[in-house]
């Protein structure tokens, strides 16, 4: 069966087609031939979310998910949460975003923070959501060089290293998108409309 995934970032088609398997072929937009830039102006990630999957499947008409993920860090009041791929500005760079969330965390000691993604599918028109979560801490200063965005600064807990110390196994066993992924996988192979 095919379902388009809302994104062209290859780090998440991955992620996505690894837990889902051969069972389902996961398409991204640039597969589909869409290379609009989709909007996102909600001020949640469930209206981000439900946003992108809506644009596609209004255009297309096809069965289709669509993430999004924020960071919220406590002593931030929740920031950058719903804005964390823009926190340090409109084309700022994942290193900017970093440099910010470290500034504003300088001599805080409640450093606890949370990775939330939100999967919204739309699936024979009814529509359904996602939710996984990853509890941590925010570190002092950077740590590793593997994956992207804040990994450099996320330790999750139960962990003495950083997202970005781990392998890619490793972060995408444990991370907020494979958690959302798998409920997403869990009710794709159990679904009784799919059977
Ligand atoms: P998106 O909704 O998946 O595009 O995520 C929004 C922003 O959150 C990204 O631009 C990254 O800065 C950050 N982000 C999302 N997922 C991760 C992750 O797994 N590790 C670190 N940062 C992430």
């Amino acid at each position: 069966m095919e379902l388009v995934f809302a994104t062209n970032n290859a780090h998440k088609l991955n992620e996505v087609r690894a837990i889902t398997g051969a069972r389902f072929s996961i398409k991204s937009l640039k597969e589909l031939g869409c290379y609009d830039e989709i909007p996102e102006t909600g001020d949640t990630l469930i209206a981000n979310a439900l946003e992108k999957v809506d644009y596609i499947h209004n255009k297309f008409h096809c069965n289709c998910f669509a993430d999004d993920t924020g960071l919220e860090i406590e002593a931030l009041n929740g920031k950058p949460g719903v804005y964390s791929a823009r926190y340090a500005g409109e084309h700022c760079s994942f290193k900017d975003n970093i440099e910010k969330v470290l500034r504003e965390m300088q001599g805080v000691t409640h450093r606890k923070a949370c990775f939330t993604t939100v999967i919204a599918l739309i699936l024979n028109e009814t529509c359904y959501l996602f939710e996984g979560r990853i509890d941590g801490e925010i570190t002092e200063s950077e740590r590793g060089t593997n994956g992207f965005g804040y990994d450099p600064i996320f330790k999750p807990v139960g962990y003495e290293i950083t997202f970005a110390e781990m392998t890619d196994a490793e972060k995408n066993s444990i991370s907020h998108r494979a958690l959302a992924t798998k409920k997403l996988n869990d009710f794709l192979q159990t679904c009784p409309i799919l059977k």
